[in-house]
């Protein structure tokens, strides 16, 4: 086998809450009159919660405080929960659900790599709370993606070199992210076309001719 472990990202990746981040931002932005758009969006994938309102905040004509910043974080946070709060075991689809599986039959370790502090609740909303071997998730990092730490967090947890990894990713920063560590990186979605990418996936079930 040419790896070990394969290491996730989450958002956009093992399910489709990039989605959900792009209409929570989308409403904070209209409501404070800032343009926002889904290209612009894809500046906002892999980085934290805060670098992400910090971009938005790029366009606006306004400068504002510290104090007004984390509460427009929290309120774009609330809006997001509250869509995470509909999904259910539906929202994991049948290719990644099988994938996974597969992987885990044949002995890889698996292991979330995610920016996200929501990660632990989504995994468990659609039924993967207890799956991974390993979640390294935004609790438990300094730095964001492009910063490699989450992943060789998620690989220390699983006790692999990140030679011995396969990062999956849908955003650029996160490519950059696994690159930097050393990782080879599986790029899909917005990140497709990544040149640093090793693999290009047309989509998640692909990753089976390579794994
Ligand atoms: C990443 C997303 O997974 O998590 C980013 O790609 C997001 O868009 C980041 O900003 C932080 O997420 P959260 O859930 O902690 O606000
Ligand atoms: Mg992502």
């Amino acid at each position: 086998m040419k790896y070990k472990g394969i290491i996730f990202d989450l958002d956009g990746v093992i399910c489709s809450t990039d989605e959900y981040h792009y209409q929570a931002w989308k409403a904070l932005a209209d409501r404070l009159g800032i343009p926002f758009d889904r290209e612009r969006n894809n500046l906002l994938r892999g980085v934290s919660r805060m670098e992400s309102l910090n971009i938005i905040l790029e366009k606006s004509e306004i400068a504002y405080t510290e104090e007004e910043k984390l509460a427009f974080a929290e309120e774009k946070n609330n809006t997001y929960r509250q869509l995470l709060a509909r999904m259910s075991t539906a929202d994991l689809s049948e290719e990644v659900e099988n994938a996974l599986h597969h992987f885990k039959r044949k002995g890889l370790k698996l292991a979330i790599g995610s920016s996200s502090k929501n990660a632990p609740y989504i995994l468990e909303k659609i039924g993967l709370a207890d799956f991974f071997q390993a979640v390294a998730d935004g609790n438990g990092i300094t730095h964001s993606k492009p910063h490699p730490e989450v992943f060789l967090l998620a690989a220390d947890m699983i006790s692999l070199a990140p030679k011995d990894c396969l990062v999956v990713e849908d955003a650029h920063a996160g490519v950059e992210a696994a690159v930097a560590g050393g990782f080879d990186c599986a790029a899909m979605g917005d990140a497709k076309s990544s040149p640093e990418a090793k693999y290009h996936l047309e989509s998640f079930g692909d990753l089976l001719d390579i794994v």
